[in-house]
This record gives structure tokens, C-alpha cells and sequence, in this order.
């Protein structure tokens, strides 16, 4: 397959449906390598990247658990189990975080697409090894207190977390916003 291929028939494979095997750590060096080689202006390297795989993805996903009970303490049980279990639902998990700031010549917002790029570069380089890819943010994307446990600082925001793996059923093709309503050739 063309890289153009790839890029043109890229497709989220859900969480629901990944298994194991992961990348293997050679695998997830070059998953690192795709996301740090992003247009970055200013060569900040705007971006942080952590690292779930093993029993750490259980360990994070129980503390996940306790601070959803204690933000919806009447949550029925199954729901505190899923949340329990979140980021086990792949073999490996990156959670790709924006230290977008403010700077002298480099507008935050150019900071904060970099890392939007980092992800995608992940879920694309992730494609070309074979395995499916879900960029997600759900609920604990934008928790104050699981930013606390990233070790993020204020400013400091989730760009997704992306779930790599394995997967046995292709993901069928999706309704997809049109792309001629969105092209406009400037003519003045
Ligand atoms: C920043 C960002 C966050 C996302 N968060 C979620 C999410 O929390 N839950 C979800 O179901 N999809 C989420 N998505 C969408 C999926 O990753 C995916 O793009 C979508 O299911 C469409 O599939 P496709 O990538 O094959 O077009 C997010 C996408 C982006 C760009």
C-alpha cells in the first residue's frame, strides 16, 4: 500500500474491538518516533506522551474508577466496573498531552494543533504496522483530577489518548461529511 493509500483509507478500529497483541516495544519506539515528527513551530515540542501498557493500564483504570465514584457516587456497580477496566480494553494506550503555552512568536493554538498532529501521525503509523487505532478523550480526558494524576500542570491539556491493537474484523466504511461542500477554489 501507497503511504497515500494508508492515509486515504484509515479507519478507527473501536476499543470494543481490540485485542491482544500490541506493538512490541521496538513497534512502540517508532509509534513515538511518528508522533515527535510533527510540524512544530519554533521546535518547542509542545507535547508529552504516557506510556500504558501491562498492568499499569489496570492500575490507572482502577484510579479512574475511584475519582468517577466520587464525582457520581450513585453509579451502579457495572458502571464503576467499566470504568475499572477502560484502558485495558487495548494493549497499549497513549496518552498524548498539549503543554501548549503562551510565547513570544508562537501562537498557543499552532502549539495545540502539533499535538492534534502527533496523534494522527500515531493512529497512521499504527495503520501501516497492521494494527487499529481509536483516538479517544472520553469523560477522563477532561478531568481536572486525572490531569493531576499525568502530572500535567494547569495549562496543560489532554490531545487524546490513543488505544492501539490488534483487531479481527476490518471496521466497515462510514458516512463521512462531504468533502466538495468544504473545498472552495478561491477565484477572487
Ligand atoms: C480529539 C478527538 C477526540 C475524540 N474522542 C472520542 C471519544 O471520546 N469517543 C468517541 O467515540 N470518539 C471520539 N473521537 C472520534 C474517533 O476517534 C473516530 O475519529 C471516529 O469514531 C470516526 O472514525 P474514523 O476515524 O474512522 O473516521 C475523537 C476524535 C478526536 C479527533
Amino acid at each position: 500500500m501507497s503511504l497515500l493509500d494508508i492515509i486515504t483509507t484509515r479507519r478507527s478500529v473501536s476499543v470494543k474491538d481490540m485485542c491482544a497483541p500490541g506493538p512490541s516495544p521496538e513497534q512502540l519506539q517508532s509509534l513515538l518516533q511518528a508522533a515527535h515528527r510533527v510540524p512544530d513551530h519554533g521546535k518547542l515540542g509542545p507535547w508529552r506522551f504516557v506510556i500504558f501498557t501491562g498492568d499499569a493500564r489496570a492500575d490507572f483504570s482502577r484510579k479512574l474508577a475511584d475519582i468517577y465514584k466520587e464525582e457520581n457516587p450513585d453509579a451502579a456497580n457495572k458502571i464503576l466496573q467499566f470504568q475499572a477496566e477502560l484502558l485495558t480494553r487495548a494493549p497499549l494506550v497513549i496518552a498524548v498531552i498539549s503543554t501548549a503555552a503562551h510565547h513570544v512568536k508562537v501562537p498557543e493554538w499552532e502549539q495545540v494543533l502539533s499535538a492534534g498532529a502527533a496523534c494522527q501521525n500515531i493512529l497512521l503509523a499504527a495503520h501501516t504496522m497492521g494494527f487499529g487505532a481509536q483516538w479517544l478523550t472520553e469523560w477522563y480526558g477532561y478531568n481536572a483530577k486525572v490531569h493531576k494524576l499525568l502530572g500535567m500542570e494547569d495549562h496543560h491539556r489532554v490531545a487524546g489518548f490513543i488505544y492501539v491493537g490488534s483487531y479481527k474484523e476490518k471496521p466497515e466504511e462510514r458516512v463521512r461529511p462531504s468533502l466538495e461542500e468544504r473545498v472552495h477554489h478561491w477565484n477572487s
